[in-house]
């Protein structure tokens, strides 16, 4: 059995002369405590759907959508993160009520990823579908990337509640993975470091 040694480098290196390859290494995720307005505009938001469906998906069956949330719909997002909390903690203090709200603005644009996995077809089998949505999300975080703007992946306790599903209408054989939250970043970046990529590899010898 191999040992896989968890040997993170503790700068990303970003030597190569590719401009896909530059900018897969110097993306990293932005809180979105740490954008600001603006967000993608409508036109940017349309080309990174264009992006999402650059993802592999085996059979075409395109197994997941996104959700836009303008600013005029936060209000109503910001009571369905209240409803949710509620749902998970009756006894939630008004101050955690009011950090649940505060989510809801928490980007100036928040998109949400929502699988729709069908676990009927065999093939292409669900992990394939699985697979497909995660690298429609990492599209759209790259693409967001290379506009400039900062973005992360946030799923949270809130989207697995009914008030939640209900509220955004998610259907019984869906799944809300995650919002992604955008904006112009206000900080330089804070670089996670990365595992070094000889432990990622190992050889099959037969
Ligand atoms: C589907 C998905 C959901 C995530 N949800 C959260 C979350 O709720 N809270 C959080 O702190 N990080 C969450 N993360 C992790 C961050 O988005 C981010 O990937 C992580 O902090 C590593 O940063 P990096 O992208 O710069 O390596 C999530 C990641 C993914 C892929």
């Amino acid at each position: 059995m191999n040992t896989v040694v968890r040997k993170f480098t503790e700068v990303p290196v970003v030597s190569s002369e590719n401009d896909v390859i530059k900018a897969i290494l110097s993306r990293h995720s932005v809180s979105p405590k740490r954008v600001v307005a603006p967000g993608p505009d409508a036109d940017q938001i349309l080309e990174l759907m264009s992006v999402a469906a650059a993802a592999p998906d085996h059979g075409k069956l395109r197994p997941w959508r996104f959700i836009n949330f303008p600013q005029n719909s936060r209000g109503q997002l910001a009571d369905v993160f209240a409803a949710a909390l509620l749902e998970r903690m009756p006894d939630a203090s008004a101050e955690a009520l009011s950090r649940a709200r505060d989510k809801a603005s928490r980007a100036p644009v928040v998109l949400g990823l929502v699988l729709h996995l069908d676990h009927e077809i065999g093939i292409p089998h669900v992990d394939d579908q699985l697979v497909s949505g995660g690298a429609a999300l990492q599209n759209v975080l790259l693409g967001a990337h290379a506009m400039g703007f900062g973005a992360r992946a946030l799923s949270g306790q809130a989207v697995r509640t009914t008030a939640f599903r209900t509220a955004l209408n998610i259907a019984g054989d869906e799944i809300f993975l995650c919002f992604i939250a955008i904006g112009t970043p206000t900080s330089a970046p804070r670089r996670n470091a990365r595992p070094a990529p000889e432990t990622l590899l190992t050889q099959w010898t037969g």
